[in-house]
This record gives structure tokens, C-alpha cells and sequence, in this order.
């Protein structure tokens, strides 16, 4: 399974998608740099979504700081639970996050630190890693079963320390002093910049309930163990909106939400079987909602969230009233009532998003005795639209060819290669999900026709070269 992942990373950086973060000095944990490609993927998720959430009457757009006042995270709770429990190994110093210590230790190993933790676990129902979970979730028991436990790094048993609380946000200084006074945070959710404006943008844009206010920006979290590529790191972007209603109507909104959302990835060509909802049960949802899902979407490691819908309920506005002096009331020109709204929210990683697009759409197929590994991207969603290919760099072609690029290129991003054998020039456009190659032939030069051939099918068809832009334009839609 991390094979395919591991593929998916040596393609990704071969071809330019995502690079290791400050490669040429070793790298920096959990973070990464979009390549030339990626960062058309990136822009096409990110565009998509924002079409998607704002070309609506009821939901406006908005782009705040990243440095908020401090107060805003003692008022959402961030300073006081934003943290991770996390334990230390007394041999090799490695760090982990207690509830994700199931995910790098062996089922073997589990059940021989279940069984010395406490034998009788073992026949209770549930799957090994389930039992040593829930054991790890309760706080009285995880110091007693860790004592079982072997580092997953040096193999040794009994060397973590306590398990302590680690917050995640990470610490700057506003200003030139350091001092305590001074210490803000970078934000590990755009979701607050869009409270804290709530009544800005109902009284400009003089929107009734229900409406919403929409986001995209980089978060940062001081995540304790980053792993599986772009899965959890430590700076990403999160697409996120918070759909203001009336109490009430919450429920109805929410279940609306959820199914428009899941429908959003589906649209957008990702494969409906390998994704799902994960609802939470009531007895683990967050202290300040009502009821929340994860979409979830099935990576090669096993299912995994790649976006949040809660019912915020009006915990968010009231505390922000609270902190603030500031009321936070909506007030009903018909009913003439105020009162705080609950909020629905949508919650997506946008870098996340692009993990799951890249991984759902690569194939490895085999074409006539050869292998070729092709990215199936939704025409929207492809970095590159089409590549104009002369078949020979001679006879008149490559004019002809670098004719359409221009017409071409003020309508779509389009890639000229006029090196080596036509084939391979196709191999290398499916590989970073090309959906149309254009050549220019010999036929072309008697009747201005050049061939358009799509990437799934492999099929070819001759097109007349006033016709290419519209059926470029019509395909891709
Ligand atoms: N405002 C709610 C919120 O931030 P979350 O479940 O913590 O909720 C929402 O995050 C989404 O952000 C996740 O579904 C995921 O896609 C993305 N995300 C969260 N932490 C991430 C990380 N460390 N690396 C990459 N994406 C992350």
C-alpha cells in the first residue's frame, strides 16, 4: 500500500508537482513546496471549490489575517485544548502523539502489550487495535499500558515518559519585544477569521439568514508527528465555510451540507466507492457541537478525513461575544428578534484534497506490451489542458504548431514538446494527466487537420484547426 504512496511522491516531485520543503538543507518536517504543476492542481481544487461555495446568492467571500489578536484563541478554546497528548522515548528521544501510537506499532505487538497489560482485554469484542485505543484514550490507563509498550523507533520497552499535554499552535512575537506581553500565534484554522467578522460582512453585503461566509488560507499546526506525505503536516490550506442559520433550522442545514459537499468531490471526479461519511458518536463529539461527519476518502494507508462538517451550534459567535464585550446578536427585520446564530460548518484541507485527487486518479495500465502510468484528472482539475506536438521538428510542422499554441495559450495552459518520438512524448503528458495531445502530421500541412488525442481512451480523432479551440473549450468544461 505505501508503495503506491511512495510511487505517487518520487511522480510527484519527477515531474513537479510537490517538493520537499528547503530540500538542498535536508528538508523541514511536515512541510512542503508545490512545484510548477502542483501548484496548477492546487489553484484548480482551490478555484473549483471557491466557484462552487461563492457564485451563490446566500454565501460571501473573505480573506482574513493570518495573525489574529491573541484573545481570539483563548476565546475559541485553542490556548486551553488545542493540544495533543504526547510521550517521549527515555532511550532514543523520539516523539510521538499518544493517539496515533496504534498507527506505528504492529498488531502483534499490540496484543503481547494487551496481554501484560491486562489478559482479559484480549477476549472482549472489537479488532486488537480498537481494544489498544480505547485503552490509550482513557487517560487513568494509557501510563499503565505504555509500560508494554515497545518504541516503535528503538524497540525498547519501558521508556516513555508520562504522557503531557502539547499545544499545537505555534508561537510568534508581535513586535520587536519577546516577552510574554507580545506572544501571538499563527492561525491552526481559517474557520475564526470568519466569526470574528461575522456582522462585518452581514452588514455589508446586507445578507439575511441563512447565509455563509467562505475562506481559503494556509493554517499551521505544530503537528507532534507528521506523516503520510500531505496527509498531516504542518503548514496547509483549509477551505472552509460557515453557513450562519436561524437555531432550528440547524439540523436541516447541516444534513443539506453533507450531501452537497460529498457530491463536490464526486463532481469533481473522484471515485464514489472510496469515499464515505464517518459520523461522530455523541459521546466523542467536540464540547461545542451538535452532531459532526468527516468525509472520508480511502488512501492507500487506510481511510482517512480529508474534510470536517460540524454543527457548531451558536458556541463560536457566543463566545466571541463573551471575550469581545461586542454583541454578536443577528438581527430579524421580521420578526425583530436578535439572537446568535448557529453555525454550520465545512471544513476542507485543500492540500489534503490535492493528496486524494492525485492518489485517486493515478493508474498503472498496460498499452500494447508497455506499461504507462497516466494521472485520470478531471479535465478541471489537470495542471496542464493540452500539449501541441509537431510529429517531426521539420517540414513545416513546428510553425504550424507554434501557431496554435499561440491562439491557444490565452484560453487554456497549454505545453509544446517537439522532442523525441511521438509515443513517449504521450507517456509523458498522460503521466502528469494531459487530457488532450494535439500533433500536427503530414496530413496537416494539405488540409489544415491536426489529430486531438484524449488521454483515457488513447482514441485519436482529425480535427479541422479553426475548429481545435471550441472542442478544447467543450471538453473541458
Ligand atoms: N475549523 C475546523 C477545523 O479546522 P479540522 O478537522 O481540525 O477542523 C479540517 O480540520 C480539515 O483540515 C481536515 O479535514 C483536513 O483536511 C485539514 N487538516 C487538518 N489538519 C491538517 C494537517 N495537519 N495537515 C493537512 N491537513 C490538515
Amino acid at each position: 500500500q505505501n508503495e503506491t504512496v511512495e510511487k505517487i511522491v518520487s511522480l510527484a516531485k519527477r515531474r513537479g508537482f510537490v517538493f520537499q520543503s528547503s530540500e538542498i538543507y535536508g528538508g523541514l518536517n511536515g512541510c512542503w513546496d508545490y512545484g510548477p504543476l502542483g501548484v496548477e492542481l492546487l489553484k484548480n481544487i482551490k478555484e473549483e471549490w471557491w466557484k462552487a461555495m461563492t457564485y451563490r446568492e446566500d454565501i460571501e467571500g473573505l480573506d482574513a489575517a493570518i495573525l489574529m489578536h491573541p484573545r481570539v484563541w483563548e476565546a475559541s478554546g485553542h490556548v486551553e485544548n488545542f493540544t495533543d497528548p504526547m510521550i517521549d522515548c527515555k532511550q532514543c528521544k523520539a516523539r510521538f502523539r499518544v493517539d496515533t501510537l496504534s498507527e506505528l506499532i504492529s498488531d502483534k505487538n499490540k496484543e503481547k502489550a494487551l496481554k501484560e497489560f491486562d489478559p482479559n482485554i484480549l477476549s472482549l469484542e472489537g479488532s486488537i487495535s480498537e481494544k489498544f485505543e480505547k485503552i490509550l484514550d482513557d487517560q487513568n490507563n494509557a501510563s499503565k499500558l505504555l509500560e508494554f509498550v515497545s518504541c516503535p523507533q528503538c524497540g525498547n520497552k519501558n521508556t516513555f515518559t508520562q504522557p503531557r499535554k502539547f499545544n499545537l499552535m505555534f508561537k510568534t512575537f508581535l513586535g520587536p519585544v519577546d516577552d510574554a506581553a507580545n506572544v501571538i500565534y499563527l492561525r491552526p484554522e481559517t474557520a475564526q477569521g470568519i466569526f470574528v467578522n461575522f456582522l462585518n460582512v452581514q452588514n455589508s453585503s446586507r445578507q439575511k439568514l441563512p447565509f455563509g461566509i467562505a475562506q481559503i488560507g494556509k493554517a499551521f499546526r505544530n503537528e507532534i508527528n507528521t506523516k503520510n506525505f500531505l496527509f498531516r503536516t504542518r503548514e496547509f490550506e483549509q477551505m472552509e465555510m460557515q453557513y450562519f442559520c436561524k437555531p432550528g433550522t440547524d439540523t436541516k442545514h447541516y444534513e443539506e451540507w453533507k450531501e452537497r459537499r460529498i457530491e463536490w468531490f464526486k463532481s469533481l471526479g473522484m471515485t464514489p466507492t472510496k469515499l464515505r461519511f464517518h459520523d461522530h458518536p455523541k459521546d466523542k463529539l467536540a464540547h461545542y457541537a451538535k452532531n459532526a461527519t468527516d468525509i472520508e476518502y480511502e488512501f492507500p494507508f487506510g481511510w482517512g478525513e480529508i474534510e470536517g462538517i460540524h454543527n457548531r451550534t451558536d458556541f463560536d459567535l457566543s463566545r466571541h461575544q463573551e471575550y469581545s464585550g461586542k454583541s454578536q446578536q443577528y438581527f430579524d427585520d421580521e420578526t425583530k428578534e436578535k439572537f446568535i446564530p448557529y453555525i454550520i460548518e465545512t471544513s476542507a484541507g485543500a492540500s489534503r484534497s490535492f493528496m486524494a485527487f492525485l492518489i485517486d486518479a493515478y493508474y498503472e495500465e498496460e498499452v500494447k506490451g508497455e506499461m504507462r502510468s497516466v494521472l485520470r484528472f478531471h479535465p478541471k482539475l489537470a495542471p496542464i489542458k493540452a500539449a501541441i506536438l509537431p510529429l517531426v521538428n521539420k517540414d513545416g510542422m513546428p510553425e504550424i504548431a507554434r501557431k496554435i499554441e499561440a491562439d491557444l495559450r490565452p484560453f487554456l495552459r497549454i505545453f509544446y514538446d517537439d522532442k523525441g518520438a511521438i509515443g513517449r512524448r504521450y507517456r509523458r503528458m498522460d503521466e502528469v494527466g494531459t487530457p488532450f495531445c494535439i500533433t500536427v502530421d503530414t496530413q496537416t500541412l494539405q488540409d489544415q487537420t491536426v489529430t486531438a488525442r484524449e488521454r483515457d481512451s488513447m482514441e485519436q480523432i482529425r480535427i479541422s484547426i479553426d475548429k481545435l479551440l471550441n472542442y478544447l473549450l467543450e471538453k473541458l468544461r
